[in-house]
């Protein structure tokens, strides 16, 4: 008893001081909340940083590759060594990883209920070896119910979460405008609503009707469609302190890529960003989504459950995220997925491949731990088979990568009156994405995978889809029209064309409408719950669909090491 106290109040106090002698520099932490007065609203005005070099019209070249999942394959496979200013903090000593007890038993077993996920709903399509789902892929439109203009531009890879269900609207959507020539990249907020034609939507529950506008501007499904007029979305310049080689065109190109929103654990909404990096060349920092978007804070205000403020920030300025030791981060740094297993801890997982797995904890103000990966724990992603590369369908030189925010899930439904969400097993899910390359390392085709983590220490990979996942309406590239359709056999009598090439999944989210009683439930969900997937079509076209999790998770192959324990040994 004594001990753990120790541990849980000394050693993070310990680690703090640590820290704070190992970086001279703690991160910059840029204010926009001060630059912005509230009452400017929708008129934001960037920190002016100046950026000393001219501008480089790269637009193409750093949007083609950059936004989609941030850089050419071949260059992220060679890790890049950082030269820190800071030389101390090699010899100020790192701290240790912190030890956390483990049990024997979830060293080794997965949840009894995660073994009701194993099974396919069918057989994978005999070409592509995709699962295909029942449910179908949404238009999203970004031009405003209210506006006279139809919005013109086209926007991608669109990052979506819900609001709480006592909000006036339902959805934020923080989508990427698709760059028209200028080297500015640009991103864009709104709070939308999804309709319905109104058949459907009488047997949706919680789904409004579509009006004829709706319906013309999304399509004969209707689709989500944004309620408020899209605002820029503005965060601080952040200069780069070094990009070499091929990386310097990054130096100098204003504006963030990759938004994704998600919530913590305390309900803070949360937007992380890709931007040039106070370390490196490029980096992923964090901020409040409040403090870019100040209205969101009076709704999580206004809980009608719960008086008071919203979740405290631990994010109120731009924050960059780091790595420990800083000669363990590279030049150019993307996806890192953050998870919160309780309403005070966070962790970020850097990466996931077939080879090797880096988690650590937040520890304040950007800074985290060493790594913390269980190194007893064996790789869960599998490279492919000789047979795979030799076919014409797989190049050697796929990568996995993290594609979403993670969601927290209690392995039991919402309806079923035995599951109490305080000793059921948890767990966290994320998409990941395998990355198929063509022989010049361009993306040929992202494939959806589902991957599933403990939410106990030492967090171990429990699960991962056994075959990629695709939409009703989905198609595959790099096979034909008749092979990607081989499962769906109306759409082989409509001689239905192939869709979209690149497919590209940004963000998971719980779905809106469920009643939480507190902000700190939007990242958690039951099996029962519906999240909603935002996923970019090729550079110019976003789409949504919401998928029960217990579907999304199903038919999973159990990781290695995970061995499945019989009845009695699992009642824990
Ligand atoms: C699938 O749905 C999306 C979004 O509504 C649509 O744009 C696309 O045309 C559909 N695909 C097919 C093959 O019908
Ligand atoms: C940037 O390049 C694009 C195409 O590569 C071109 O259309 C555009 O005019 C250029 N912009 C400027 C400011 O030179
Ligand atoms: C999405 O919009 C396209 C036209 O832009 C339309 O052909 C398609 O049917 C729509 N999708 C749905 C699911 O309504
Ligand atoms: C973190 O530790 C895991 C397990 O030992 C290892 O696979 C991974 O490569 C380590 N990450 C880094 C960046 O060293
Ligand atoms: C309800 O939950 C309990 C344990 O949480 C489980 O054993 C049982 O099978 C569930 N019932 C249904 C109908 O899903
Ligand atoms: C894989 O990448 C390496 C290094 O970039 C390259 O030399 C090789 O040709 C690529 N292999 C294929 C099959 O594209």
């Amino acid at each position: 008893m004594a001990k753990t106290l120790v541990r849980r109040i000394l050693l993070p106090f310990a680690l703090l001081i640590l820290f704070y002698t190992a970086f001279r520099n703690t991160p910059v932490v840029l204010q926009p909340s001060a630059q912005y007065p509230k009452h400017l609203g929708k008129h934001q005005e960037p920190l002016h940083v100046p950026i000393s070099r001219p501008f480089v019209n790269t637009s193409r070249t750093w949007d083609h590759w950059a936004a989609v999942d941030g850089f050419p394959s071949n260059v992220e496979s060679k890790p890049m060594e950082l030269e820190i200013s800071n030389q101390d903090s090699e010899t100020a000593g790192v701290p240790a990883p912190v030890i956390l007890p483990v049990s024997h038993n979830s060293q080794r077993s997965i949840p009894q209920a995660l073994l009701g996920q194993l099974e396919c709903p069918r057989a994978p399509n005999r070409f592509t070896s995709h699962i295909r789902l029942p449910n179908l892929l949404y238009n999203i439109s970004m031009s405003p119910r209210s506006a006279v203009l139809r919005e013109e531009r086209t926007f991608w890879n669109p990052t979506i979460f819900a609001l709480p269900y006592w909000a006036k609207n339902q959805y934020i959507i923080v989508s990427m405008v698709t760059p028209d020539g200028g080297a500015l990249r640009r991103n864009v907020l709104c709070e939308a609503n999804i309709c319905h034609p109104k058949s459907a939507a009488s047997t949706l529950t919680h789904e409004r009707s579509c009006s004829e506008d709706d319906l013309g501007l999304l399509g004969p499904s209707g689709g989500l469609r944004c309620m408020t007029a899209p605002i820029e979305v503005t965060v601080p310049p952040t200069p780069a302190a070094k990009c070499e080689g091929r990386e310097q065109v990054f130096a100098d190109i204003p504006g963030f890529h990759d938004p994704r929103v998600f919530y913590t654990g305390r309900g803070e909404p949360i937007l992380m960003i890709s931007s040039q990096s106070q370390y490196a060349c490029i980096g992923l920092w964090v901020i409040d989504l409040r403090a870019v978007y100040p209205e969101l804070e009076g709704t999580l205000a206004s809980s009608p459950k719960r008086l008071g403020p919203g979740p405290v920030m631990s994010y109120p300025t731009l924050t960059e995220l780091t790595r420990n030791p800083p000669s363990s981060r590279r030049s150019y740094e993307k996806n890192w997925v953050m998870f919160s297993p309780s309403s005070s801890s966070s962790y970020l997982q850097y990466d996931l491949t077939s080879s090797s797995r880096t988690i650590a904890q937040l520890i304040g103000g950007g800074l985290t731990t060493p790594n913390m990966t269980d190194p007893l724990e064996e790789p869960c992603l599998r490279d492919l088979t000789m047979e795979e590369i030799a076919g014409s369908h797989y190049n050697e030189n796929s990568t996995w990568h993290q594609a979403t925010p993670s969601l927290k899930l209690v392995l039991c439904s919402r309806s079923n009156s035995t599951c109490n969400p305080e000793t059921a097993d948890t767990v966290f899910f994320a998409i990941i994405h395998r990355k198929n390359v063509n022989a010049l390392g361009l993306p040929v085709r992202y494939e959806r995978f589902v991957v599933v983590w403990s939410a106990a220490p030492p967090f171990n990979m429990l699960a991962i889809s056994r075959h990629p996942i695709l939409m009703a309406n989905e198609t595959t590239f790099s096979w034909t029209a008749e092979e990607s359709w081989d499962d769906v056999p109306e759409a082989l009598l409509e001689n239905r064309e192939l869709w979209g090439r690149i497919t590209y999944t940004t963000t998971i989210a719980y779905a809106w409408g469920r009643e939480e009683k507190d902000f700190r439930e939007k990242g958690t969900g039951h099996l029962d719950d519906e999240v909603i997937l935002s996923i970019g079509v090729d550079d110019e076209g976003q789409v949504y669909t919401k998928v029960k999790v217990s579907e999304l998770l199903q038919c999973l192959r159990v990781c290695p090491g995970r061995e499945q324990v019989n009845l009695d040994e699992s009642e824990d």
